[in-house]
């Protein structure tokens, strides 16, 4: 009997094992038909922002109100929200830090739902003299630069490289400009696209979001933005709203004022961010159009003193929820579902 029982529970061991072997990603079959009712009703505007501050901002403004019957699809641990901003039709959702989780975000999102396109939004770091704290850009272009070749100061330098940094230019005192972690290669990009050669992806060096939405996003140039914190927390001028300029993604949070004016002077980038070039670049391979918002919350490394994210960051993240709130406002309705 207990032989018959052992026997019982190793086969029905066996059986589920062999059933976990065919668990996969792709939504349980209740999340599934929830989808397919939605994407009925879509498309949507796809909307990601990355950390809990945007996401108070975002959600503070009022503007999104939630799909009364179906408010949110979870999906691997990330809340999709559904709803309309404006009346448009609009699938929000807070990716987390950092290109993985972008990427990771936009791809599951083209996957799954019925999307028109990505907006992208969130704060980032200013390399712009030009601009201020509090100011908005919308870029047209990103470069990743965090993929590196890092070299031995003897390094023989790979001619198909996009820049190079020394690390002897920064040492101080100068010396003989010897320095150990020697120099860093910057690399492109391999961008694999459903408009490309299958297998066969292209380097780049920048990713482009939308000449069509750049070019709806133009007019919201002299848009009014926030210049308060608080009572007792103004900026000095009013923020700018500024279109078509170069972005820089890396994993790296940058507060480092050399650094800062390596990347600006050299790749002629006005912002750094943790997620954009990710985003754009998901887009680009799925053939979707993506812009990208972002508001100055510091100046990565440029600033005398503490990094202005924890003061300015808030504001920043507001004043970027307005751009994008007027940016769909702006988009036509042809194409994007109203209620
Ligand atoms: C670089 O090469 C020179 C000449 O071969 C050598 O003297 C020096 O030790 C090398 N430096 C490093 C850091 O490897
Ligand atoms: C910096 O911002 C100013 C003001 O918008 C712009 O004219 C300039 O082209 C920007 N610099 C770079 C390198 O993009
Ligand atoms: C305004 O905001 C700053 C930065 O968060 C804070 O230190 C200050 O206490 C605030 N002032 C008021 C009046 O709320």
């Amino acid at each position: 009997m207990a032989e018959k029982q052992v026997a019982l529970c190793f086969t029905a061991l066996v059986f589920f094992s062999l059933l976990n072997f065919y668990v996969s990603a792709i939504p349980s079959k209740q999340t599934g038909l929830l989808i397919k009712e939605l994407n009925r009703r879509g498309p949507y505007i796809g909307l990601i922002t990355v950390y809990a501050p945007e996401e108070k901002a975002f959600l503070s403004t009022g503007a999104f109100i939630p799909n009364p019957k179906h408010p949110f699809v979870d999906l691997s641990g990330r809340r999709f929200r559904v709803g309309t901003v404006y009346g448009k039709k609009v699938i929000y959702v807070k990716c987390g830090v950092g290109m993985v989780n972008a990427a990771a975000t936009a791809q599951q999102m083209l996957d799954l739902f019925a999307i028109k396109g990505i907006v992208h939004f969130g704060i980032s770091g200013n390399l712009n003299n030009s601009l201020s704290i509090g100011d908005v850009v919308i870029p047209k272009q990103f470069a990743h630069t965090g993929l590196w070749n890092w070299m031995n100061p003897n390094g023989t330098v790979d001619p198909t490289d996009v820049a190079h940094l020394e690390f002897g230019n920064y040492n101080v005192p100068q010396g003989d400009g010897v320095n150990l972690l020697g120099q860093i290669g910057y690399w492109t990009e391999e961008i694999y696209s459903v408009s490309g050669e299958p297998n066969n992806p292209v380097s780049v060096l920048w990713v482009e979001v939308s000449r069509k939405w750049l070019k709806l996003a133009a007019s919201l140039e002299g848009m009014e933005l926030e210049r308060c914190v608080n009572s007792s927390l103004c900026l000095p001028e009013n923020p700018k709203l500024v279109v078509g300029l170069s972005g820089s993604t890396s994993n790296i949070f940058m507060d480092n004022a050399a650094y800062r004016d390596f990347l600006s002077e050299t790749f002629k980038v006005s912002s750094s961010d943790m997620e954009s070039s990710a985003v754009v670049m998901t887009c680009l391979s799925n053939g979707f159009p993506s812009l990208v918002i972002r508001g100055m919350s510091d100046l990565a490394g440029g600033q005398s003193g503490e990094n202005t994210i924890d003061k300015f960051g808030s504001l920043a993240a507001l004043n970027t929820a307005k751009a994008v709130l007027k940016f769909i406002s702006k988009l036509p309705v042809k194409g994007v579902a109203r209620v």
